[in-house]
């Protein structure tokens, strides 16, 4: 397995595996079609590793586009990021949720298909586990979802396992993702998301920066030993390491096999704040505000599947987080 096709590589997590890709030896071709990200990316990737990778500005939604990447290319394995992620626009924007993330991994799948690709590793999400599960969540728990985005996960992780079935050289890792944050230790990538950030660590990277004034904590009443929210934050580059993991898996198993990637440890909001404060050396000013809409209090993994059949363990703590998208965002104040 030497040629790996990364859809949505110079996206946030997939720039990451791009790097830990190419220091592992492997060739990198990158198709994305920069709805979410940069081109620039791509040559940061280069500066990190010093070495080339191939980049196709491409959309999935394109067959023909798509084919041209695997015709041009001989590819082993599929890492697919490529995906619309916002939980509150997916609610504006159902259709296009569908149409993207539905669409997109259909079009990837049939050429697949016709160029005989049988090793996928899928980008899902602990957002699967819905809103009626207990912590820690296993990956034998029943999934769910509370919003379009979340669905898409739901169905496309069914339709990867109903294939599986029908193909018996298919070989699926579905990475049930927690909360990735953090930036690659260059501070050359990262998260740099359009706009006023929804998801807790880039918004006070924002506070912290002077640009937003106060984080708004969602609620201080839930039932968790300080009132507020619990996650199990995973540092990106972890992340990226167990998609390398996740691919020599696939090289040696077939069939459909979802595998949760986080921690096993919860962090607080007001332990992020706290963490992040250390960070950058600065003070992060917060409100507390009404509950979000769809959140839920606690949410951490069980990590036993990961370390069992990938051998695969999070490495990094949440203060290493902190440091590195603080690291990232004083470095990049004009986005990357
Ligand atoms: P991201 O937005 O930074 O990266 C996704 C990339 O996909 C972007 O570069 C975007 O331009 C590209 N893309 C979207 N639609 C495309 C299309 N039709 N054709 C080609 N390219 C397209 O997001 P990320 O945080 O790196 O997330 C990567 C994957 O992981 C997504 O599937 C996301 O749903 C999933 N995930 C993310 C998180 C998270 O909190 N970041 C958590 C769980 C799962
Ligand atoms: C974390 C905690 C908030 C922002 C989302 C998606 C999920 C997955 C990861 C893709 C919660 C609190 C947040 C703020 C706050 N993405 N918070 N003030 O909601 O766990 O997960 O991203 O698959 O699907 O739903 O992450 O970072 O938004 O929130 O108090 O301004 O921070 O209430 O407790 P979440 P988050």
């Amino acid at each position: 397995m030497i040629n790996i096709l990364v859809t949505g590589g110079t996206g946030f997590i997939g720039s990451h595996t791009c790097v830990e890709l190419l220091e592992k030896g492997y060739e990198v071709v990158v198709l994305d079609n920069l709805c979410n990200s940069k081109e620039s990316a791509i040559d940061r990737i280069k500066k990190i590793t010093g070495k080339n990778l191939k980049f196709y500005k491409a959309d999935l939604l394109d067959i023909e586009a798509v084919d041209k990447v695997f015709s041009e290319n001989k590819i082993d394995a599929v890492i697919h990021f490529a995906g619309l992620k916002a939980v509150g626009e997916s609610v504006e924007k159902p259709l296009e949720y569908y149409e993207n993330n539905l669409g997109g991994t259909f079009n990837l799948i049939k050429t697949m298909k016709k160029y005989n690709v049988n090793k996928f590793v899928f980008s899902s999400s602990a957002t699967v586990y819905g809103m009626d599960n207990n912590v820690p969540y296993t990956e034998d728990m029943p999934t769910s979802a509370t919003n379009p985005y979340g669905y898409t996960k739901v169905m496309i992780e069914q339709i990867l396992k109903d294939i599986t079935v029908a193909d018996k050289k298919l070989s699926i890792v579905a990475l049930r993702y927690f909360n990735p944050i953090g930036a690659h230790e260059s501070g050359l990538i990262g998260e740099d998301p359009h706009g006023i950030p929804n998801n807790l660590v880039p918004y006070v990277a924002q506070v912290a920066l002077g640009r937003l004034d106060a984080l708004r904590i969602f609620g201080n009443d839930y039932d968790t030993p300080d009132g507020t929210g619990i996650r199990d934050y995973i540092h990106v580059t972890d992340l990226a390491v167990g998609h390398l993991a996740a691919l020599e898996y696939a090289d040696k198993n077939v069939g459909f096999q979802p595998i949760n990637l986080g921690t096993g440890k919860g962090t607080s909001v007001l332990e992020v704040v706290k963490a992040y404060e250390k960070a950058c050396g600065r003070e992060i000013k917060f409100n507390i505000t009404e509950r979000r809409a769809g959140d839920i209090a606690v949410s951490y993994a069980e990590t036993t599947l990961a370390k069992k059949l990938l051998g695969w363990e999070a490495k990094r703590d949440i203060d290493k987080m902190c440091a590195d998208s603080w690291n990232f965002t004083i470095n990049n104040t004009e986005g990357m």
